[in-house]
């Protein structure tokens, strides 16, 4: 489905990204871990076209996207749910979710719709309610279901439970459980690295832009260094 080859961004002249390659496979939850600064934010900004590689490849589903705007990306299937969840503070939670479909023509929109308001019930009770007075946790579902409503094949979260209640987080992570059986495939960056390991079939580890460690969420789970760097144990 997405496939990265040695992908190098920078921020003027300071490298975020310094050659990274990493692939997700059609259904797949792939986790992207990794300390503040690591360059995963980076990542995702590259692959939805908010930024622009120095050099490397990215193909979505074969074909290269490297270099194409953001609105054409968002129309080969690939949904970004940014970090600090941004949503329409003014608009509704239904106008809110509205604004995702805004691209597309076909008929399947109401059921995407209703698809989202079950995912998130608690959408549906505040559908009439402008966003900008919901909790963060509302308003990170919004932004899920957001992305969701342009119908993604690949859906990039970044950090979708930052700053958000135990109780709430977890719930989240049961949804982004729900969303990728229904089909759609998850490249998901991680703070929580246990909870992200426990829904992940695999993982990649970046430090300072690199990719140091990777595999299958079950062995990175296991693994001392993981243990240590990401899962707070001594
Ligand atoms: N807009 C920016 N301008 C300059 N440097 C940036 C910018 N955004 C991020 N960086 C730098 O790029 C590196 C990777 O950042 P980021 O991708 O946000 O990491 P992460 O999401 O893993 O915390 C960091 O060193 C960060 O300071
Ligand atoms: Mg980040």
């Amino acid at each position: 489905m997405l496939e990265i080859r040695d992908l190098h961004v920078a921020y003027g002249e300071i490298p975020a990204l310094k050659g990274i390659s990493l692939s997700v496979a059609t259904g797949e939850i792939v986790a992207l871990l990794g300390n503040n600064g690591a360059g995963k934010t980076t990542t995702l900004k590259t692959l939805s076209g908010l930024l622009a590689p120095r050099s490397g490849e990215i193909l979505l589903e074969g074909e290269s996207v490297r270099g194409m705007p953001p609105h054409l990306i968002v129309r080969k299937g690939l949904a970004h749910v940014p970090e600090g969840r941004r949503v329409f503070n003014r608009l509704t939670v239904r106008e809110n979710l509205e604004m995702g479909a805004y691209t597309r023509s076909d008929a399947a929109v109401s059921a995407d719709l209703d698809r989202v308001l079950s995912l998130f019930p608690r959408l549906g009770e505040r559908r009439a309610q402008v966003a900008g007075t919901l909790s963060g946790g509302e308003q990170q579902m919004l932004a899920i279901g957001r992305a969701l409503m342009g119908s993604p094949r690949l859906l990039l979260l970044d950090e979708p439970s930052m700053g958000l209640a135990p109780v709430l987080v977890e719930q989240i992570f049961e949804t982004v459980g729900s969303i990728n059986r229904q089909g759609t495939t998850i490249l998901l960056v991680g703070q929580n690295a246990a909870l992200a390991l426990d829904i992940a079939q695999r993982a990649y580890v970046l430090e300072t832009g690199a990719v140091v460690l990777s595999g299958s969420a079950a062995d990175l789970a296991r693994n001392q260094d993981v243990r240590r760097a990401y899962l707070g144990e001594m």
